[in-house]
């Protein structure tokens, strides 16, 4: 057994918490060989429903799990913890304005980036699902002054995944065979899954599907995928989603394979001309458990109108939180 790790979910009743719990129990989170410590943090309505999934998780009778604690109170929640996983999230409702939902989540993300900030784990890291995932991270990074803002990042390997399974369809070869994919942007419909550097079976990708549908059907695909399965399944990804927050963990902690890479939103240090203090979806490796963007890549002028067209709303959603006086 080597150290333990004291994980942070928000939003741990709610159906993606409810799923990743049971495989951060079995080892599938943090390895076979990690003990691990749940920190659950609810809305105050939904701590008895969580005190519920804890009976649960207890009753996993997993070896690894050290134990687990229910609470609404993020500097209770994020005390000494290693890894947040902030999943609770304020969803749009009928009759909402877009600044209505992003003063909502600040008034969540504020918050428990001050608490992470003030008592969490020298080494934390957080990952940030809840929607909008991108400005979220923003918030609560611009909150934890004391915390490098790299430690902030925001789910697109779900994008990612998203976009190696629609290329392993349309060749019908495995997923296995295909790297250096990359998604840009925005956890949204305007985000950019890049073929301009990705290899199939050790062949340029352009070279092996068709530009047109790389440029077309192959992005509206991916970038609509959330809403296509909301619209199928009455509510949004939920195994899939936990399926890439695994991944994204593994790939932190363990690297990426050589010659590959993966994506991820993370704080932008101006780099491709993403302005700084963005968080924005680039492609990454792992370096020591930092998430490093893949430099030198070339950008040609279909990339750049696409990547640009997906910054421009993080643009405006950053101005909309700031215009609110919700950033400082
Ligand atoms: P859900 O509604 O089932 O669960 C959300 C949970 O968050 C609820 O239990 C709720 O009580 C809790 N919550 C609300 N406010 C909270 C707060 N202040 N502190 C702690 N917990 C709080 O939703 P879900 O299906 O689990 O999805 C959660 C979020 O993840 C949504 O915003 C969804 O859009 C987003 N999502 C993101 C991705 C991605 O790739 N980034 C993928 C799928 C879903
Ligand atoms: C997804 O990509 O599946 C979700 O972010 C969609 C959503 O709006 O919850």
């Amino acid at each position: 057994m080597r150290q333990t790790v004291t994980l942070t979910l928000s939003g741990a009743a709610g159906q993606i918490g409810y799923a990743l719990l049971f495989r951060v129990a079995s080892g599938e989170m943090f390895g076979p060989h990690t003990p691990v410590r749940v920190r659950m943090l609810e809305h105050p309505r939904a701590v008895a429903a969580a005190a519920g999934v804890a009976m649960e998780l207890q009753d996993a009778a997993s070896p690894l799990l050290l134990d687990v604690d229910v609470t609404a109170d993020p500097r209770i929640g994020f005390d000494g913890a290693n890894i947040a996983i902030l999943v609770g999230a304020r969803p749009r409702t009928a009759g909402m304005e877009r600044s209505d939902l992003l003063e909502a989540n600040a008034g969540i993300f504020g918050p428990q980036g001050a608490a992470i900030n003030d008592v969490a784990a020298q080494d934390i890291r957080v990952l940030v699902i809840g929607n909008p995932a991108n400005t979220n991270a923003m918030i609560a990074a611009a909150h934890a002054p004391d915390v490098p803002g790299e430690r902030f990042t925001a789910l697109t390997r779900l994008d990612h995944n998203r976009a190696l399974a629609q290329l392993a369809l349309r060749t019908g070869l495995s997923v296995g065979d295909i790297s250096r994919v990359t998604v840009w942007g925005n956890h949204s419909r305007t985000q950019y899954p890049d073929l301009r550097h990705a290899l199939i079976a050790d062949m340029p990708a352009l070279e092996v599907v068709d530009r047109a549908w790389a440029e077309g059907p192959f992005i509206d695909t991916v970038a609509a995928r959330g809403g296509a399965i909301i619209a199928a399944r009455g509510g949004s990804s939920v195994a899939s989603t936990v399926s890439a927050i695994i991944d994204h963990g593994h790939l932190r902690r363990r690297g990426v394979p050589e010659g590959d890479w993966t994506s991820a939103a993370r704080i932008s240090d101006g780099s491709y001309g993403v302005p700084e203090g963005l968080v924005c979806s680039f492609p990454v490796i792992s370096v020591d458990g930092r998430w490093e963007i893949v430099q030198g890549l070339e950008i040609d002028a279909f990339s750049r109108a696409r990547i640009d067209a997906s910054v421009a709303e993080l643009i405006d959603e950053r101005d909309a939180v700031r215009a609110l006086g919700l950033l400082r």
